[in-house]
């Protein structure tokens, strides 16, 4: 069984990769889509949204990190890929899901799941491309409008070779609207022999047991659920070895946090920082009553030193 940190663009980039896997119980994570349209990306690209194969692949706690690629180019596709794998890509990963309308309007992203041939197509291409040891794996939502050709599309992708499928189990018009149909997900596994994660609306230990028993499916990816509650890997992985769950108390959260704001003093222009700072603490108010406190305080703030202080002064309440 394996628990994956859905790729997030704008929000899960390296800083946020780094301090959720030093949570810990993560198995591997996936760089923000990379998106191909027409050339091959140099390698400041991946410097900036791949910073980890600089360093093996892996981030800061040694949990291994796939590159994910969007785009309807199968041969440019395959071309960036297999650059991707001689900077040392351990593993490349295929977008069929994004519902951004600036993607799907050049023919990437969730709009694919119109046309399973090119889906065949891209993922052969890259297979092909990418040196064999190297898997290639997708990830794909139900369809756009309806899940009537989810099992096409699942087919068409392990037909042309995806090593697994992860299956955000809604359609592109669903959007991000709860719930999402964990049973497509067993039709999805029934119908393809490659391995299938389930994804879609996970927030908590409970959930995760719910889509288990509904999908049939052990094998999970957690995206805005575990950037709510860092430690739902953690906790997923703790009841699956029998163990005890004892979820993380807010002043480990509110320490992840502080690591967070330094980080990204350090990496992020001052106009950006703030803004990074309340997503992340704004998804925090979901699972965290204090997280909804300091969040009211430094909500319409956007200087960085004063943050700074506000953070310190929290530090020190807390201790
Ligand atoms: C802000 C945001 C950015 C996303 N970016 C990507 C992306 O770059 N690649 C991708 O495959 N999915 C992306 N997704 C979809 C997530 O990986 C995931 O499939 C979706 O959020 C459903 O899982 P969840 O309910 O656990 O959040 C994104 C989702 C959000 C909310």
């Amino acid at each position: 069984m394996q628990i994956a940190l859905a790729p997030m663009e704008g929000l899960v980039d390296e800083i946020l990769r780094d301090v959720l896997t030093r949570v810990g119980g993560i198995d591997w994570c996936v760089t923000e889509f990379i998106r191909v349209t027409d050339r091959l990306h140099p390698l400041a690209t991946y410097e900036k949204l791949a910073p980890e194969l600089l360093h093996g692949s892996r981030t800061r706690a040694g949990t291994p990190m796939r590159v994910q690629f969007l785009g309807s180019d199968p041969q440019c596709l395959a071309e960036n890929a297999a650059y991707a794998c001689e900077l040392g890509a351990p593993v490349v990963d295929l977008n069929f899901g994004c519902p951004a309308k600036t993607v799907n309007k050049s023919r990437g992203g969730a709009v694919l799941l119109k046309e399973p041939e090119l889906m065949f197509a891209i993922v052969e291409a890259v297979r092909r491309a990418v040196p064999a040891h190297i898997p290639v794996t997708s990830k794909m939502r139900l369809g756009y409008e309806t899940p009537d050709g989810a099992l096409d599309c699942a087919r068409a992708l392990a037909d042309g070779g995806s090593a697994h499928v992860v299956v955000h189990a809604r359609t592109k018009t669903d959007g991000y609207k709860p719930p999402a149909h964990w049973e497509w997900v067993a039709k999805v596994a029934d119908a393809v022999k490659v391995p299938v994660f389930a994804n879609g609306e996970v927030w908590t230990l409970d959930d995760y047991l719910r889509c288990r028993a509904i999908s049939g499916v052990d094998d999970i990816m957690l995206g805005r659920g575990l950037v709510s509650r860092p430690d739902l890997a953690r906790q997923i992985a703790a009841w699956r070895e029998g163990g005890d769950v004892q979820p993380m108390p807010w002043h480990e959260v509110r320490a992840l946090l502080d690591d967070f704001w330094r980080q990204a003093r350090r990496k992020l222009a001052p106009r950006y920082a703030p803004g990074r700072l309340k997503q992340w603490l704004g998804m925090l108010t979901r699972s965290y009553p204090e997280a909804v406190e300091l969040f009211a305080q430094i909500r319409r703030e956007s200087d960085c030193e004063l943050i700074d202080r506000l953070l310190q002064v929290e530090v020190e309440e807390a201790a």
